[in-house]
């Protein structure tokens, strides 16, 4: 439910201009609420209410939903003293609430949900529901059918965790330079899963890349770094699994 809030606050996160250039329109006279033109930015406006912009309707939308490749060398989180996050490489800034679902390191690459709608994090993350997350992966290191199985099995990571049943496949082995490209899907998202998988059967991966998270894949045309709005169809396939 969208709160009681200010007028240019409202007009903000909707995305109208920056908190300046709305006050400067409100004060131009651009503004009406419920046919009354606006005349203080800190006036309050909540659902109910009929905002128009220049006679346009401005609706309130509740929650926002970004897909994003992520690139390497950024942190997922939603601020940083010293380091990029993936909240920075929003451009579309006036929403104050928005957070990356789930972890990627640092190093690793692809899907990113960021959002501000706590209910549907909660229900991609929640461990309960087991939510298939796939990755592709370089690694150092001849992955072989016995790593296949045992991931399937469930991998002892060590005397705290056995991993869930992980599909393995194995797309390419380069015999000479001792390194495999591998598909893996989990439904764990452990701090360093996929990595510790690896470790466990003495191997590394060198690069890694998520590629879809429950019904949401990512797109290949969003280069590292980008990210776009979730369509209609996404947002519907994710919220089946939030009333799930
Ligand atoms: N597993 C990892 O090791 N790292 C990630 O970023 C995601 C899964």
């Amino acid at each position: 439910m969208m709160k009681n809030m200010r007028l240019d606050r409202y007009l903000c996160e909707m995305s109208e201009g920056t908190r300046k250039e709305i006050k400067q329109k409100i004060k131009s006279g651009l503004v009406t609420v419920n046919g009354q033109t606006a005349s203080d930015p800190g006036m309050h406006v909540d659902r109910a209410d009929l905002v128009l912009l220049g006679g346009r309707p401005v609706v309130y939308e509740e929650f926002v939903y970004f897909m994003m490749n992520k690139p390497q060398g950024v942190l997922t989180a939603t601020m940083d003293k010293k380091q990029q996050t993936v909240l920075d490489l929003i451009d579309e800034k006036t929403r104050k609430d928005l957070f990356p679902v789930g972890r990627l390191d640092k190093d690793t690459e692809g899907l990113l949900l960021i959002c501000n709608d706590g209910q549907l994090a909660h229900a991609l993350l929640a461990p309960a529901r087991h939510v298939q997350k796939v990755y592709r992966a370089d690694v150092k290191g001849i992955v072989t059918q016995k790593d296949v199985e045992s991931f399937a099995r469930g991998l002892e990571i060590d005397d705290q965790w056995t991993a869930r049943p992980a599909r393995l496949t194995i797309l390419k082995t380069d015999q000479t330079a001792g390194t495999s490209q591998i598909e893996i899907s989990i439904v764990e998202g452990r701090f360093h899963q996929i990595k510790r998988m690896f470790q466990a059967v003495g191997k590394e991966v060198i690069s890694l890349k998520r590629i879809s998270m429950g019904p949401l894949v990512l797109d290949g045309r969003l280069e590292p770094g980008s990210f776009r709005r979730l369509t209609d169809e996404e947002i519907k396939e994710l919220k089946k699994l939030q009333n799930g």
